[in-house]
């Protein structure tokens, strides 16, 4: 079946960095293998940061060198300098994506340098051989700050453009679920205009319960890639008051129920919950499909 909508599960990497809870190695792999076996073809598994900044995230080369022996999966890690870029590298992922703050204030939180100063960053990451991988600059807190409060959309934009010079695709990110649909539909059609198709991932929190309606917003705006998480985990440590992404399951049942194929299996991705609920036991979870179950006589998009 092809796909109309490429989800990205982040899981891994946006909510374990987040979880109170660590997950063990074995078990983020057998999560892992079942979010594949759902038909989830591509997986954010980690980063590559400072173990000791965040030690859920130490085992990252061992489960992206997991990952890649799963079929079909594109393998994402997520690096915050050319350091971990490397290590990104020579553990094999596919794809890495940068955060690069539009607000001032978060970027010093959460990477130690400006906006300016992580471009520049990714622009030398860009610049060191890394045949055959994708580079993703994603705009974080795109939409609003916990930290500054409004985020101007000229700086969104210019930070795009800077990106759109040397990463292979761009992503807009709402690190703190500030987002409502008519901005996201404003900004997504003001980036497109200025760096056209090299816009293509949308990275949306739930904290305010619009995650799916901020999704529905950018894909009426031509946003074909999103990033989402199982049971709704994730955050940013280093933004205070974020909490989870859209919601996986909701996400592929909304597109599912709307005639637009995901690739992604409901059943199976129920039995990967199973999976993730029962490694980190004491870390809530949020999800109103798998609750509810599916509607009578529910059928996937063909
Ligand atoms: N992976 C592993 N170690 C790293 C590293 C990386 N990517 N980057 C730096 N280090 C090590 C350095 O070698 C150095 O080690 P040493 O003390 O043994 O010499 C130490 O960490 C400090 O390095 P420095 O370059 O001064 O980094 P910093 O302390 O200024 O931190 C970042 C900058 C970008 C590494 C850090 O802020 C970071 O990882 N931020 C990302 C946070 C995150 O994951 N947020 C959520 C996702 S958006
Ligand atoms: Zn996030």
């Amino acid at each position: 079946m092809k796909r109309q909508v490429y989800i990205c599960e982040v899981g891994p990497r946006d909510g374990l960095q987040n979880a109170k809870h660590m997950m063990p190695t074995a078990a983020k792999k057998a999560w892992i293998a079942a979010l594949a076996a759902a038909g989830l073809e591509e997986i954010e598994v980690g980063s590559f940061v400072p173990p000791k900044l965040i030690p859920a995230m130490a085992d990252t080369g061992e489960v992206v060198a997991f990952a890649r022996t799963l079929p079909n999966v594109k393998v994402v890690a997520l690096a915050p300098n050319l350091k971990g870029f490397q290590r990104a590298l020579e553990a094999g992922a596919h794809k890495v994506t940068f955060p690069v703050s539009a607000s001032r204030q978060h970027s010093e939180s959460n990477v130690r340098m400006t906006p300016e100063q992580m471009v520049e960053e990714v622009r030398k990451c860009a610049q060191y051989p890394h045949p055959g991988v994708e580079l993703e600059g994603a705009v974080s807190t795109a939409f609003g700050c916990t930290l500054q409060g409004a985020v101007p959309e000229d700086d969104v934009v210019r930070i795009a453009v800077a990106l759109a010079e040397f990463c292979d695709a761009v992503a807009l990110a709402d690190t703190v679920g500030y987002a409502n649909p008519a901005q996201v539909k404003r900004l997504f059609r003001r980036v497109k205009g200025e760096i056209g198709a090299k816009l293509e991932g949308a990275h949306f929190h739930n904290t305010r319960g619009l995650g799916l309606a901020n999704a529905l917003a950018a894909y009426d705006e031509g946003v074909r890639n999103f990033d989402s998480s199982m049971g709704g985990l994730g955050g940013c440590p280093f933004a205070p008051g974020a909490s989870g992404n859209v919601i996986t399951e909701d996400l592929v049942f909304m597109f599912e129920s709307m005639g637009v194929p995901t690739g992604i299996n409901l059943e199976a991705l129920f039995k990967a919950r199973v999976i993730l609920s029962n490694a980190i036991p004491d870390e809530p979870i949020y999800g109103h499909t798998p609750l509810a179950g599916l509607p009578k006589g529910f059928r996937a998009a063909a």
